[in-house]
């Protein structure tokens, strides 16, 4: 037996031991024993060190053969709770097995910074400027005892893809409100900040500056009035795909997905695009598997091989939050998403030579 298998015996072995006494770190333990090959949705995803790992609302960034994953590092109590650490980073080769790798953006001790403890601090994304060298994130930011009513947007900056960020200002992008967000950097090195804007009625499409740390002032309105959150984005063969969900606050909602020419539209929602059903907690299609859009990743080394990921919200146990990622199948004009309890990267053609 070699040395891997017989500490994932070992592990298992302790971990029988433990159920019943402890259900979660009977779990963790198994899952722990071992690397991972394939993609366990709903599961404990158990970092480098055991620990699952705490990355919320977050998104990826690809740089040097490695992916980041960004992600809100939610700490006990409820998953709407304000931010006590910041934004966690980890990193991975192949997808399913992650090191972390600390904290990325922190949040300040000083109660006069935007960013101090207990802010809200949702949905960071990461892109990587190539003119400026630098790392640049965006995230949704709500000041400190206002609730939800700042709906700003939070600009952070990095020499690394690992921080540490340093905050650079909050704003309302283009006089808008700015809530649920993420960033597209589009073939042309062109960056946009997709955000959910008028008391989340309306969807922003707004055009970053060069340097990406600022709006450049053109942006356009789309989905007017549909109620839109956790928008996520990505392009295959010129085409614009788009997903995201209805506004539900932590509740699971019916996905929407849409599709354009070009990222100034015109967007054309199509239907919602889940399949099948989590048979954790028997939610299908009108609940997006009990999940939550966040992101879709574009994965490298395959022939149009998109993941789209999303968010399990544990509403009474935020740090135990945990993750849903299922391949985008493209089908006539849109994409749909078939759940899968479990499923790895073979599902994806190697790009030809
Ligand atoms: C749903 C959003 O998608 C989350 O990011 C968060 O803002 C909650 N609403 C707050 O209720």
């Amino acid at each position: 037996m070699n040395r891997t298998l017989a500490f994932g015996w070992a592990l298992a072995a302790a971990a029988v031991g433990l159920v019943g006494i402890n259900g979660l770190a009977a779990e963790q333990a198994l899952q722990a024993g071992g690397p991972r090959r394939a993609f366990e949705n709903g599961k404990l995803w158990p970092d480098n060190n055991g620990v699952h790992i705490n990355a919320h609302g977050g998104g990826l960034l690809f740089r040097g053969g490695v992916y980041y994953w960004y992600g809100e590092h939610k700490i006990g109590g409820k998953a709407g709770n304000t931010a006590h650490v910041g934004v966690h980073v980890y990193s991975s080769r192949d997808l399913y097995n992650w090191k972390d790798e600390g904290i990325a953006l922190r949040v300040s001790d000083d109660p006069a910074s935007d960013i101090t403890k207990e802010c809200v601090l949702e949905r960071p994304k990461v892109i990587y400027n190539a003119k400026t060298g630098k790392y640049v994130m965006w995230f949704h930011l709500e000041l400190k005892g206002q609730g939800y009513k700042a709906a700003r947007s939070g600009v952070a900056v990095a020499d690394a893809p690992t921080g540490p960020f340093t905050f650079l200002k909050s704003f309302r992008p283009d006089n808008a409100m700015a809530r649920d967000q993420t960033l597209f950097v589009d073939d042309d090195g062109k960056a946009y900040h997709l955000y959910a804007s008028e008391d989340n009625k309306t969807l922003h499409i707004a055009q970053l500056s060069d340097d990406y740390l600022a709006p450049s002032g053109r942006f356009i309105r789309v989905f007017e009035g549909r109620l839109m959150e956790a928008p996520a984005i990505c392009k295959r063969n010129g085409t614009y795909y788009f997903i995201a969900s209805g506004c539900t606050g932590w509740a699971p909602n019916a996905a929407r997905s849409a599709v354009a020419p070009s990222i100034w539209g015109p967007w054309r929602e199509l239907d919602n695009p889940c399949r099948g059903v989590n048979p954790e907690n028997r939610l299908g299609p009108e609940k997006t598997f009990g999940g939550q859009s966040t992101y879709i990743l574009p994965v490298q080394g395959k022939r149009d091989a998109f993941i789209a990921l999303f968010d399990l919200w544990r509403p009474d146990d935020a740090i135990d939050g945990r993750y849903i990622w299922l391949p985008l199948r493209f089908e006539g004009e849109g994409f749909t998403i078939t759940w899968a309890d479990t499923w790895d990267m073979s599902v994806f053609e190697p790009v030809s030579r």
